[in-house]
């Protein structure tokens, strides 16, 4: 009798709602301060699992990713349990790369959580994130999903209450922007005397109402240097009402949250020539209930996904 056990994963796309780089930090990373959010926007990732004498991981798919997390995160966690196993996976990618949308990191992350389902183990949430980690600066957060604050590397996170739910739209532009060379170019700018005052106004975002003040990317003035064509985007988005409007991770996406459906409607035919996509925000509850509702048949106890006070108590079923 085959052992296989599968289940389909929606590896969610991530936005910052807000991104100050304070300065680079004896390991070579940067210190930072940010806002995470979930969004509705997603991978799917259709995984089979079958316990067997040695690993074999393989991946199919729409595009082929050089150095794919998703192989790397399946064999961490499988090191983690000791367990050993055949593992295929099928990526169908919607989330486009290289866009400051996270796509990568939440693949890696889905898989953080379904292996240890799917294996019927348990890897303690502790173990998750330090595993998470290792994979990658953005990966922890989607352990979490929701709004969440993230600071040193961006690996240390502070769940955030949700926000009304708000509709947007997403544009991505053909253009790729490398992460390392975002900060690099960055960091000549940063000087202590700023990183005072973006800590005092990075504070008032994180307590405010979403699109009360302007929310801050800091990677905006070095990439819009670079791709001007990305600065007009964004004020065509201001223009057409969307607040915020702005840059995600180190670019080279951009997305405006909207007051009402029209707004949208109208900015996405305004956007026709571009690569638009309409969002939404996704709570923690929301992104918590997907997970459990794709893992349930695997899971024994309803102490799972991994939560904590901020979401809304137990997964409702
Ligand atoms: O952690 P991750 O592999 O996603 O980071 C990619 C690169 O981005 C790092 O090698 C580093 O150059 C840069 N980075 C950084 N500071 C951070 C996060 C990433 O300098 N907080």
């Amino acid at each position: 009798m085959s052992q296989t056990r599968q289940a389909s994963l929606r590896a969610l796309a991530k936005i910052n709602l807000d991104l100050r780089v304070l300065g680079k930090r004896a390991d070579g990373y940067h210190e930072i301060r940010t806002i995470f959010q979930t969004i509705s926007l997603a991978d799917i990732l259709d995984v089979e699992f079958t316990p067997a004498r040695g690993t074999a991981i393989q991946i199919d798919g729409d595009v082929d990713i050089p150095d794919n997390l998703i192989a790397k995160a399946a064999a961490l966690a499988l090191d983690a349990m000791h367990a050993t196993a055949r593992v295929r996976f099928r990526l169908r990618k919607r989330i486009p790369m290289g866009a400051g949308l996270g796509g990568g990191s939440s693949d890696a992350a889905a898989v953080l959580l379904a292996l240890p389902a799917l294996a019927g183990r348990r890897l303690a949430l502790p173990r998750l994130v330090e595993l998470a980690a290792e994979l990658g600066s953005d990966v922890p957060f989607f352990l979490l999903g929701g709004a969440a604050v993230a600071v040193g590397r961006g690996t240390e996170l502070y769940p955030l209450p949700d926000w009304p739910v708000r509709r947007g739209l997403l544009i991505a532009p053909a253009v790729h922007v490398s992460t390392p060379a975002a900060y690099r170019a960055l960091t000549p700018r940063l000087t202590t005397e700023s990183q005072q005052n973006k800590i005092v106004s990075f504070q008032s975002q994180a307590w405010g109402e979403l699109g009360a003040g302007a929310g801050v990317n800091d990677f905006e003035t070095v990439v819009f240097e670079q791709f001007s064509q990305l600065a007009r985007l964004k004020q065509r988005l201001v223009r057409l009402g969307a607040n915020p409007a702005m840059m995600t991770g180190s670019g080279s996406a951009l997305f405006g949250l909207f007051r009402t459906r029209e707004q949208v409607n109208r900015a996405r035919k305004s956007f026709a020539d571009e690569s638009v996509f309409p969002i939404s925000l996704i709570s923690r509850a929301r992104y918590q209930r997907l997970w459990w509702r794709t893992l349930r048949l695997y899971i024994e106890d309803k102490l799972w996904p991994p939560l904590s006070r901020c979401g809304q108590g137990r997964p409702i079923v």
